[in-house]
């Protein structure tokens, strides 16, 4: 099988790492892809947003599927294009990725659908917003309505910080979603999705914020681990029961049926399951931590998404143990990042790139924000986390920063709901 993966993040290392590991894999293709995506696929050029140049690329390669990590080009129709071109493709069409491109969109669903969720209000017009916003409180929860690659989500009990961010995005000619704060720690279920049939994985906690102790401002995420040792049993089925499955019943109900990975972003509380968040594509840096622990062959998982045939894939085969991402960041980040810095001790196993790029002396050098995440894995989190941070310590990057606290209220036993 010939695989072509779209796109140049952590998320998309991992998930080539995964279709190296399947025998079915024949020949891999990373499109931009990055320094360490070239070391196990052949890396080209393309606009990941454009439908022409990607299906044209598929063509040109003949590739048997298509993996689309980033939610830009699926928002933006790529999947439909590849569909209509009769390429199998696994990933969402335009339509059913709305359940992340417009918060709007996901909250009209999950009504319908009766899913669980934080109450919130659209504000179109910064007349609005004051009143809004005292509807709002003791803690405000300010979105983006549209992709922001999770920083365009403040959180705040300070009410003036909440409204300078609200009235910058509507400056920007952006609406905003205000939303009541849901308490209780966050997990992040993805599930395989296929029309009705509904695979969930791992369950995994993403850290969000830039610093130790959840300091400091939100990234697109700082690390992340796996399996929850706090999570107490059966709530995964309850999850797949009372969010995942009802939404993609009624995005399928509306005729715009889900086909892909479907990542519900919850908030735990002693009621259960409350969604925070959908997005229509694997996350970073959970997909790291979560794909290292998967043995089925992925290439046969993601192609029965692509082709329709979930529901007949044999039951998804887990390693034991744990697995701990930890996101290693450029100077400045989640602030506009200094790249060009050479990094070294990057091409050992266990480090996957993202921001990365090679320079024209064959230099692996920083080109983005998340420059790289490494994973460990052990019997339980605590060695897992002692292997990723081990791994770190070879990997050097001037002005990097990284949390040193990635899975540690876990395996502290401090999670509790
Ligand atoms: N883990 C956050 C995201 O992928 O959006």
């Amino acid at each position: 099988m010939r695989v072509l993966v779209i796109g140049s993040g952590g998320r998309e290392h991992a998930i080539l790492l995964g279709l190296s590991r399947d025998p079915a894999v024949t020949e891999l293709h990373a499109a931009p892809g990055n320094a360490g995506t070239a070391a196990i696929a052949r890396n080209h050029t393309v606009d990941a947003a454009s439908r022409e140049a990607v299906v044209a690329l598929a063509k040109e390669l003949g590739v048997d599927l298509v993996v689309i990590g980033p939610e830009v080009p699926l928002v933006l129709g790529v999947a439909d294009a590849l569909r209509e071109a009769g390429i199998a493709v696994f990933g969402p069409s335009a339509e059913a990725s709305k359940i992340e491109g417009s918060k709007a969109f996901a909250k009209d669903v999950m009504a319908a659908a009766g899913v669980r969720t934080a109450r919130s209000e659209v504000v179109d017009s910064p007349a609005d917003l004051d009143a809004a916003l005292d509807r709002f409180g003791p803690t405000w929860v300010v979105k983006d309505d549209g992709l922001a690659a999770g920083k365009g989500v403040v959180v705040s009990a300070d009410r003036s910080v909440a409204r300078a961010h609200a009235a910058d995005l509507l400056e920007s000619g952006h609406p905003v979603v205000l939303e009541s704060f849901l308490s209780g720690p966050e997990v992040s279920l993805f599930a395989l999705v296929d029309g009705a049939t509904v695979v969930p994985l791992l369950p995994a906690q993403d850290h969000k914020r830039v610093g130790d102790g959840d300091a400091g401002p939100n990234t697109g995420g700082m690390g992340a681990y796996t399996p929850l040792p706090w999570l107490p049993d059966g709530m995964v089925d309850r999850i797949v029961d009372e969010v995942v499955a009802p939404v993609a019943a009624e995005l399928a109900r509306r005729g715009t049926p889900f086909s892909g990975l479907l990542y519900a972003g919850l908030a735990i509380d002693a009621e259960g399951p409350a969604v925070v968040e959908f997005n229509c594509r694997f996350g970073d840096p959970e997909t790291q931590a979560v794909l290292t622990l998967l043995q089925s062959p992925l290439g046969e998982v993601l192609g029965a998404v692509a082709r329709g045939t979930l529901a007949d894939l044999p039951p998804l085969q887990w390693a034991d143990g744990s697995a701990v991402t930890v996101v290693l960041a450029a100077e400045n980040y989640p602030g506009t990042p200094r790249t060009g810095d050479a990094i070294t001790g990057a091409d050992t196993p266990g480090v996957l790139h993202a921001g990365t790029k090679l320079d024209d002396n064959g230099q692996v050098v920083s080109s983005g924000g998340r420059v790289l995440a490494v994973v460990g894995t052990g019997a339980d989190l605590a060695t897992a986390r002692e292997a990723a941070y081990t791994i770190l310590d070879g990997v050097k990057l001037p002005g990097g920063h990284h949390r040193s606290d990635i899975g540690l209220a876990a395996a502290e036993g401090r999670i509790a709901i």
